[in-house]
């Protein structure tokens, strides 16, 4: 596959798991792109984002449906990529470091479920194969957010040897 980081994510990401534990596991996936100062999720509720999994600075934990990078591509459906924050109207700088920002929808359903939002501490991080990367992925977790998916985890060997089990995924895919 030529997207490893969906790869990695694929091998680490199970449908009968909590959605909090994929997308856990997902944002430090995330977290091998170079040169990056954040990566995680906001997860929709209502009209409203909340911060969910991430790797970073704390950050704002709810951002509201237009206002910022992250309203902007929950209310437009679509992503964006942002060259330069600093020229985005109405940004949010939850962290001052950052400089550019590449926010993807998770859409299940023709609704927008989540975002992966990744901010850079440098002018025009992000590039159109970022983007097409990204919104494999996105695509791939929109599976995590079909309603009446099985969410009980009964795989009793790796229950038994937690340790084991992702030491064995690091190793087959390079985590
Ligand atoms: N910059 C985002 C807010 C989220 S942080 O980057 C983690 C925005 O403008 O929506």
């Amino acid at each position: 596959m030529e997207n490893k980081l969906l790869e990695q994510i694929n091998a680490l990401v199970k449908v009968d798991l909590p959605l909090v534990s994929n997308l856990s596991n997902a944002a430090a996936v995330l977290a091998n792109y170079e040169n990056i100062n954040w990566c995680g999720f906001y997860l929709v509720d209502g009209d409203s984002l909340y911060l969910g999994p991430f790797q970073g600075e704390p950050a704002c934990t709810v951002i509201a449906k237009g206002r910022g990078v992250c309203g902007k591509a929950f209310e437009e459906k679509k992503t964006q990529l942002v060259k330069n924050v600093k020229k985005f109207k109405g940004h949010i700088a939850c962290s001052t470091m950052s400089r550019s920002e590449i926010v993807v929808p998770i859409i299940s359903g023709g609704e927008v479920k989540a975002l992966i939002d990744i901010d850079a501490p440098v002018i025009n991080r992000f590039t159109d194969k970022d983007k097409e990367i990204l919104e494999e992925i996105a695509g791939f977790l929109a599976k995590l957010f079909i309603e009446g998916g099985v969410k009980d985890h009964h795989n009793q060997e790796e229950k038994d040897n937690p340790v084991a089990a992702i030491e064995k995924l690091k190793e087959d895919y390079d985590l």
